[in-house]
C-alpha cells in the first residue's frame, strides 16, 4: 500500500483514520503539531470533537525486547520500564545466521510489543560494525552487509507481521558512540554504497520497515536528520521506501531543513517550539506547505496503521518467549576452539560428560551480564544464570568459586580479588573441568561511549593464568557485546566459547550447549582480530576534530584482513560443531548473460532481481550427531577496473543434518551480487569477465570454488578533454586514430608511457601528435557520437 493511500478499515472497537480526509481537514498548526512528539514516546494527539480527532501512538525501544516506560520516561536506560522478555542482544542474533529463528523472534518481539499497546518498535539496529571498539557493536548484527540486511529483514518481517511496527536504525554510517551527535562520517560513495547503506536497502527492499530512523551524525558533513540525498534521494526514490522516517531522540538541529530533507517525525518533544518554526518558515515562504503535508501524511498514516492493533492487543506467553529466548541465545553461541586434550579418549573437552568432575569459575556464571546499557536495555521477565542452569540440568552441586569482582562489586565476601583468585585455584586443583566465566564489564562497553582497547579486565585474565597453571582442562565461555582479543589467553584453554550477551535466557542458553543438548552452530558474524592495529579502521577511529574518515573504504571487517594478508584470531563466518561436514562438488553455472542485468537505469538503482549465476554444493554430515552447517558462498571478481576486495559474502544457507546425512544446497546469485557502485557513473555496474565463486564453512575455509564468466555492463566514460591519451587508444571508435596519431607523432613505446596519463588538453596544447583543439574537439565528437 503507498503511502497516500488510507487505512479505513475499521478496527476492533470500530475506530478508523480516513488520511486524506483528516488531512484536508487540518490546518497549518495542526500539520505542523503532527512533526514532532507529544512527550518522550508518543507521537502528538489532534483533540477534536465531532470528528477529525487524531490519537497520538507509542513507539518505544528496541531492539531485542520492549523497553516501555510506564512512568518517568527517560531514553538512556535509568527509569525502569515493565517487564518483557529480554531476547538476546543482536551481537548474538548476528551469529544465529538464520533468518527463520529471526523471523520467530521478531514474531515474539511484535506480540510483546502489541499486547503492551506499542504502535513501533524501535528497531532492530542494523549499523556495520566497522571498529569492534564501537560501545555500541551489541545492538548491531554484522561487520558484512549481507548478514546485517538479512537477518535485520527477517526480524522486521516477524515484528510487523504482528500489526505493530519497527524502526530500522540509525540511518546512517553511525559507526561509533564518541561524538555522535555531532560527528561527520566522511564516506566516499562507494563506501557508502557497497557496505554502509547496502543493509539497510535490503531490508528496506525486503520487508518494508514502518519506519526509518536517522542518525545522529552528519554524513559528509550534512546531518542524517537534514540530509535529502539519504532520507528521499536514495532511500525513497531509489529504494521504494514508502513509510515514515522519524528522528533518533534529540537528532535535530535545523527542524525546517529536516521537513525539507524528507524527515518526517522528530523525536521525542520539542515543547511545540519546532512546530511553530515549521509554520513560520510556511508562511515566509521559505517552505513549502505541500512538503508538510507530505509529512503529516506519514505521520497519518503511521497512527492509521497502528489502530488496529491498539485496538486488539492480544496477549503473549512469556513462558513460550523465554523458551525461544533460549532457544536463539543457544543459537548464537559460537564455539571457537574445541582442541583435543590428553585423557579424554583423545577428545575434546566439549560437549562436557557425566563424570568430567566439572567446577565453574568466574563471577559472570553467577551474575550473568545479557545485555548492554543504555536505550536498549529491558527489564527481563525472569533472568537465568549460568551456574544455577548447569546445576540444574546436571542435577550436581556444582563447585563454584567467584574468582574476581566485576566491575568492583563485590558480593559481600568482602574479599579482594586475589584472595578470589587463590579460592578458585584451590577449587580448579581439584576438579575434572574447570569452566571459566570471562567477559566484558557493563563499564566497558555501552550506548554512549566506546572501548579504546579490546582486552579482557586484567584480573580476568589473571585468573585464567593461574587456574590453568594447576588444571590443563579449561574451557573458557565469553560474555561480551563484540570482539574481545583472545590471542593473549586462549592457549591456555583448550575449549574457548563465545557467548556474547544472550539476553535472559543466554545461561541456560550456553549451557545447552556446553552440555551437548544444542550442537552449536553459531558462525561469527564479525572477526575476531589478534590485534587492535590490525583492524582496518585503526588510525581512523573514532576520528579527530569532529571529523571520522572511512580511509579503509570499502576494505570494512574480513574484506581488509584479506587485502591485507593478515592473520586473525578466528575468522569471519567461523564457528565449529560437535559434527563435522564435508563439501562436495561446488559448482557454478550462468543462467543468463544478456548484458549483464544491474540496473542501467541512473543514479543508484538497485538490481533487477533475477538470478544470474547459482551455485551448488553437497553438504555432508560426517559425524556422528545431528548438527547444522552454514553454507557461505563468496564471490570475488579478479580483474575489475576498481579495487576489489578478495571476496565478498553473498549468499548463505544453514542446513540441519543428521548423521550421515547428505544435501545439496543451490543458492542463486543476481547481479547486483557481482556489481560494484560505480563512483563516477554513480550507478552499478557489473563489470563482465569471471568471477570466482567459492562456497566454505567461514571467510577462510573455502571447500570449493569455480569460475564463471559472466557478460557485463559497458562501462566506459565519454571521452573528454581530460581523458588521457591511454584511455583515448583505448576507445572503440577513435582508439586505432589516436594510436596511430601518437606513434605517427614520433613517439616511441618509451615514451608512450609517459603521455600515456597526458589529458588529450595538455597533447592539444602542447601540438602533439598532430592535435590542436579544433582537431581534439572533432575527434571528440566523433568519439561521442
Ligand atoms: C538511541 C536510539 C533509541 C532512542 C530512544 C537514542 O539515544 O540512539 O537507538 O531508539 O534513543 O531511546
Amino acid at each position: 500500500m503507498s503511502v497516500e493511500e488510507s487505512v479505513e478499515e475499521p478496527t476492533a472497537q470500530g475506530r478508523v483514520l480516513d488520511v486524506e480526509h483528516v488531512l484536508a481537514g487540518l490546518t497549518l498548526e495542526e500539520k505542523a503539531s503532527l512533526l514532532s512528539g507529544l512527550d518522550f514516546w508518543t507521537t502528538q494527539p489532534i483533540d477534536r470533537d465531532g470528528g477529525g480527532a487524531v490519537p497520538g501512538v507509542m513507539v518505544t525501544d528496541g531492539p531485542h525486547g520492549l523497553r516501555k516506560q510506564a512512568d518517568s520516561p527517560d531514553h538512556i536506560g535509568l527509569g525502569n520500564s515493565v517487564p518483557a522478555t529480554c531476547f538476546p542482544t543482536a551481537a548474538t542474533l548476528g551469529s544465529t545466521w538464520d533468518p527463520a529463528l529471526l523471523r520467530r523472534v521478531g514474531e515474539a518481539l511484535g506480540r510483546e510489543t502489541r499486547a503492551n499497546d506499542v504502535a513501533v518498535l524501535l528497531g532492530p539496529g542494523i549499523n556495520i560494525k566497522r571498529s569492534p571498539l564501537n560501545g555500541r557493536n551489541f545492538e548491531y548484527l554484522s561487520e558484512d552487509p549481507v548478514i546485517a540486511g538479512e537477518l535485520g529483514a527477517a526480524l522486521v518481517a516477524g515484528i510487523q507481521s504482528q500489526g505493530v511496527g519497527t524502526s530500522l536504525k540509525h540511518f546512517a554510517a553511525n559507526n561509533q558512540e564518541a561524538d555522535r551527535m555531532r560527528v561527520s562520517a566522511d564516506v566516499d560513495e562507494r563506501t557508502l554504497r557497497e557496505i554502509y547503506l547496502a543493509g539497510f536497502e535490503r531490508v528496506v527492499e525486503r520487508a518494508q520497515p514502518w519506519t526509518v530512523m536517522c542518525s545522529y551524525n552528519k554524513i559528509n558533513d550534512v546531518y542524517a536528520s537534514q540530509n535529502h540525498w539519504l532520507l528521499t534521494e536514495v532511500l525513497r526514490d531509489e529504494w521504494g521506501f514508502t513509510g515514515l522516517v522519524m528522528s533518533d531522540w534529540g537528532a535535530v538541529r535545523d527542524r525546517v531543513a529536516a521537513v525539507a530533507a524528507g524527515l518526517d517525525l522528530e523525536m521525542p518533544a520539542s515543547g511545540g517550539r519546532t512546530d511553530a518554526e515549521v509554520v513560520a518558515a510556511v508562511r515566509a515562504g521559505e517552505l513549502d506547505e505541500a512538503v508538510v503535508d507530505v509529512a503529516a501524511r506519514r505521520v497519518l498514516r503511521l497512527v492509521a496503521r497502528s489502530l488496529p492493533a491498539l485496538d486488539a492487543p492480544g496477549t503473549y506467553d512469556a513462558e513460550a518467549h523465554h523458551a525461544l529466548a533460549r532457544e536463539t541465545a543457544a543459537a548464537g553461541v559460537v564455539l571457537l576452539k574445541n582442541t583435543p586434550v590428553d585423557g579424554r579418549g583423545g577428545g575434546p573437552l566439549l560437549p562436557l560428560a557425566s563424570g568430567d568432575g566439572v567446577a565453574v569459575v568466574g563471577e559472570l556464571a553467577r551474575t550473568p551480564r545479557y545485555q548492554g546499557a543504555g536505550s536498549s536495555q529491558v527489564n527481563p521477565t525472569r533472568l537465568d544464570d549460568a551456574l544455577t542452569a548447569l546445576r540444574t540440568a546436571t542435577g550436581a552441586e556444582v563447585p563454584f568459586a567467584a574468582g574476581y569482582t566485576v566491575d568492583g562489586a563485590d558480593r559481600g565476601s568482602g574479599t579482594d580479588d586475589d584472595a578470589l583468585r587463590a579460592e578458585a585455584v584451590e577449587l580448579a586443583r581439584t576438579a575434572g573441568t574447570v569452566l571459566v566465566f570471562l567477559g566484558l564489564p557493563a563499564s566497558y562497553e555501552s550506548e554512549g561511549f566506546d572501548r579504546t582497547h579490546l582486552d579482557l579486565p586484567a584480573q580476568q585474565v589473571a585468573l585464567l593464568e593461574a587456574v590453568a597453571a594447576v588444571n590443563p582442562r579449561v574451557v573458557v565461555v565469553l560474555a561480551n557485546g563484540s570482539a574481545v582479543s583472545v590471542a593473549p589467553w586462549q592457549d591456555l584453554a583448550p575449549a574457548v566459547v563465545e557467548g556474547w550477551l544472550g539476553g535472559q535466557a543466554g545461561g541456560s542458553g550456553v549451557v545447552d550447549v556446553l552440555l551437548g543438548a544444542v550442537n552449536p552452530a553459531g558462525r561469527l558474524a564479525e572477526t575476531l582480530p589478534l590485534r587492535l592495529v590490525d583492524n582496518p579502521s585503526y588510525g581512523n577511529f573514532p576520528g579527530e576534530l569532529g571529523h571520522v574518515r572511512y580511509g579503509e573504504g570499502v576494505l570494512v571487517g574480513y574484506r581488509w584482513y584479506d587485502a591485507r594478508e593478515l592473520d586473525v584470531a578466528y575468522p569471519f563466518g567461523h564457528g565449529l560443531s560437535y559434527t563435522t561436514f564435508a563439501y562436495d562438488g561446488v559448482a557454478a553455472e550462468v543462467l543468463s548473460t544478456d548484458g549483464g542485468g544491474a540496473d542501467t537505469s541512473g543514479s543508484g538503482g538497485g538490481t533487477d532481481g533475477a538470478a544470474r549465476v547459482r551455485v551448488r554444493a553437497t553438504v555432508t554430515n560426517t559425524g556422528d550427531r545431528a548438527g547444522a552447517e552454514v553454507v557461505q558462498v563468496y564471490v570475488g571478481d579478479p580483474v575489475s577496473q576498481v579495487q576489489r576486495p578478495e571476496r565478498e559474502l553473498k549468499a548463505f544457507a544453514k542446513i540441519h543434518l543428521a548423521p550421515g546425512e547428505s544435501r545439496e544446497v543451490t543458492l542463486d546469485l543476481t547481479a547486483r551480487d557481482l556489481s560494484y557502485w560505480h563512483p563516477v557513473l554513480r550507478r552499478w555496474v557489473l563489470e563482465g569477465g569471471e568471477f570466482v565463486v567459492s562456497a566454505g564453512a567461514s571467510s577462510r575455509d573455502l571447500r570449493g570454488s569455480a569460475t564463471v564468466v559472466v557478460d557485463g555492463d559497458d562501462v566506459r566514460l565519454p571521452l573528454g578533454p581530460l581523458s588521457t591519451v591511454a584511455e583515448a587508444i583505448d576507445h572503440p571508435v577513435v582508439g586505432a586514430r589516436v594510436d596511430a596519431l601518437v606513434h605517427g607523432g614520433a613517439v616511441g613505446d618509451d615514451l608512450l608511457a609517459m603521455v600515456g596519463d597526458m589529458p588529450l588538453a595538455v597533447v592539444a596544447d602542447f601540438g602533439l601528435a598532430g592535435l590542436d583543439r579544433a582537431a581534439l574537439a572533432t575527434l571528440l565528437t566523433e568519439a561521442n557520437a
